[in-house]
């Protein structure tokens, strides 16, 4: 039986809920918080009180768009983690009872696999096995992806996500939050040549992002002392710069992971999948190396409830269902 859920997301600060029916996506909305903007991250109090807000009008909405009735509902699925605690207990509360209330059965989803099988929202799908690049706030992974619900992590960071070293970057330059998109943004008109940032080797095919955020810092205090302005003067250049050591940093272990993994489907997901010289580096590399390489749809890179009900698709069709007793997990695990 191809079902019919009902997905919610909130494991940060976007509040989402989506419809499918069977296999396709008939909604997704998405309401971003705006609240932590003048805090410079997010407040984690401050998220869970917004989700508390927006929960009910987004999941009217997605089942207003989708054109649904609670009535031709099947499952309810929700993020169990990893993610804020507060956060997710909110989506996690609001599907259990909206569940109960409608005798339907519950899926929690592991937002980590999620972000990975937004791959399987539109066409063009990889082919299994394939490598995923897993780039978040939170995450960066390199994952082998066996079929739609057995992943095996190869590689990760033993410190900072690149999405956080984007963040911080575009805090230390003084752009407002979240930085990792206006970054982008502003390196687009500079030359990523100009400044050099150390590129870190770790064992195998893990990452750090610690000691390059620590390059950068430096970077930009012996420069602003001799020069208050150098910030503003060369703001494309550096933010250039910056990306592109990121970017070298990430796909120098992707490379190692497909040539000794023979792997050449290779995808990436998340938040930073977003980055437009992430986008163009997986173009340049797979004319390099012969990859076949999966981008996803801008609307599916950052946090939403699409990928959270693509997941719950494959899960309900394998029978994976939690029961009343389902709790948040903050860090929940990508491999079972
Ligand atoms: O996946 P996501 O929406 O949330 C988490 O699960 O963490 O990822 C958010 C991260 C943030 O660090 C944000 O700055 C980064 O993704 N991000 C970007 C871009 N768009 C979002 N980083 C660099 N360039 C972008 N265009
Ligand atoms: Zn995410």
């Amino acid at each position: 039986m191809s079902p019919t859920i009902l997905a919610i997301e909130s494991s940060c600060d976007d509040t989402s809920a989506a419809v499918i029916k069977d296999g396709k996506i008939l909604s997704n909305i998405v309401a971003t918080q705006a609240v932590h903007e003048k805090y410079g991250g997010v407040v984690p109090e401050l998220a869970s009180r917004a989700h508390e807000q927006n929960i009910i009008p987004v999941i009217s909405q997605a089942l207003l768009t989708a054109n649904i009735t609670k009535s031709e509902l099947n499952a309810v699925a929700f993020t169990r983690g990893p993610g804020l605690l507060g956060s997710l207990l909110v989506g996690c509360s609001f599907a259990k009872s909206f569940a109960l209330g409608l005798h339907l059965p519950i899926i929690e989803v592991n937002h980590m696999q999620a972000h990975i099988l937004a791959h399987f929202i539109d066409a063009p799908q990889p082919s299994f096995p394939f490598l995923c690049l897993t780039v978040s706030g939170g995450h960066t992974q390199i994952v082998l992806v066996n079929n739609h619900l057995d992943f095996e992590i190869l590689g990760q960071t033993t410190d900072d996500a690149v999405g956080e070293a984007f963040d911080k970057s575009a805090k230390l330059l003084g752009l407002p939050y979240p930085g990792g998109p206006l970054l982008d943004k502003i390196a687009q008109s500079g030359n990523p040549d100009k400044y050099t940032f150390p590129i870190v080797n770790m064992p195998g095919y893990d990452y750090s992002f610690s000691g390059i955020k620590t390059s950068i810092l430096n970077f930009i205090k012996n420069n602003t002392q001799v020069n208050p302005d150098f910030i503003s003067e060369n703001l494309p250049d550096i933010c250039a710069s910056i990306q592109k050591a990121l970017i070298q940093t990430l796909m120098k272990k992707l490379v190692l992971a497909t040539k000794e993994t023979g792997i050449k489907e290779i995808a990436i997901a998340g938040g930073v999948s977003a980055n437009s010289g992430l986008r163009q580096t997986m173009q340049e590399f797979a004319l390099k190396y012969k990859w076949n390489t999966y981008v996803p749809a801008f609307q599916y890179c950052t946090d939403n409830a699409a990928m959270i009900a693509i997941t719950a698709h494959y899960k309900y069709l394998a029978g994976e269902f939690a029961n009343q007793y389902a709790s948040p997990d903050p860090r929940l695990k990508l491999s079972l």
